[in-house]
């Protein structure tokens, strides 16, 4: 797709992932940090990106973390439907990152791909929800906001094995996103408010 893009000169706009770092240290990466996926997934996101940048055309690479929506599988809706059946839950509280509503992806890519059709210039950026913040501290949002008394347990990743290992710092420095496009971090509790709205809707 992107190699068909380069050929007519459109602008190609590719979502990646946190995942393609390693998830070290407690600092924000920055588009321009060394990459490490630690697993499979991040691995293909980075070929995706490879792929993407050698087919030569203009393009938008934007890394982001945490996708949420009233839509498809995603962790709020996890946390609304467990909240609702159990007095109290595990949540790792060790992984930090920035939630970020997939409206708030859309909004970010449309601005970014006007401009860019303007000539503007893309590259690779990150783009997550503000501030960055726990799993353990978002459930604890996520059940505020929808009014449910569900009491959130912090844990740390090792008492919650999974079978890929997830990075523990997710953060993501999207300042050159907002240089480059004026696109803000939006604020996820604002997000959050949307998708439980449209979910009781
Ligand atoms: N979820 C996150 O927290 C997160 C974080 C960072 C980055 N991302 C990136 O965001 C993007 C979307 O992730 P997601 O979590 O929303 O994934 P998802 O829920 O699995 O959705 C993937 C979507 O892609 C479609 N799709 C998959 N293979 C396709 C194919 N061969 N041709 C056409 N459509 C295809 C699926 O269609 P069907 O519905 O028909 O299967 C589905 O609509 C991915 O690039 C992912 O790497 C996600």
């Amino acid at each position: 797709m992107a190699r068909a893009a380069a050929a007519k000169g459109v602008p190609f706009l590719h979502i990646s992932t946190d995942y393609v770092f390693d998830g070290t240290g407690d600092q924000p990466f920055v588009p321009g940090h060394a990459t490490g996926p630690l697993g499979a997934y991040g691995r293909s996101k980075l070929k995706g990106e490879v792929g993407v940048r050698a087919a030569g055309g203009p393009h938008l690479i934007l890394r982001t973390s945490w996708v949420v929506s009233a839509h498809g599988a995603n962790f709020v809706k996890t946390m609304l439907r467990l909240g609702g059946e159990r007095e109290s839950l595990n949540v790792v509280a060790d992984q930090i990152g920035g939630p970020t509503p997939a409206a708030a992806i859309a909004d970010a890519l449309l601005t970014a791909a006007k401009a860019m059709t303007h000539g503007a210039n893309g590259g690779t950026h990150h783009f997550a929800g503000s501030p960055d913040t726990s799993w353990a501290d978002f459930a604890r949002a996520i059940m505020a906001e929808a009014g449910l008394s569900c009491q959130i347990r912090d844990i740390p990743s090792s008492d919650y094995p999974t079978p890929a290992r997830r990075p523990l710092n997710s953060r993501l420095d999207c300042s050159a996103l907002d240089i480059a496009f004026g696109i803000r971090r939006p604020d996820w509790h604002v997000g959050l408010r949307d998708i439980v709205q449209e979910l009781r809707a």
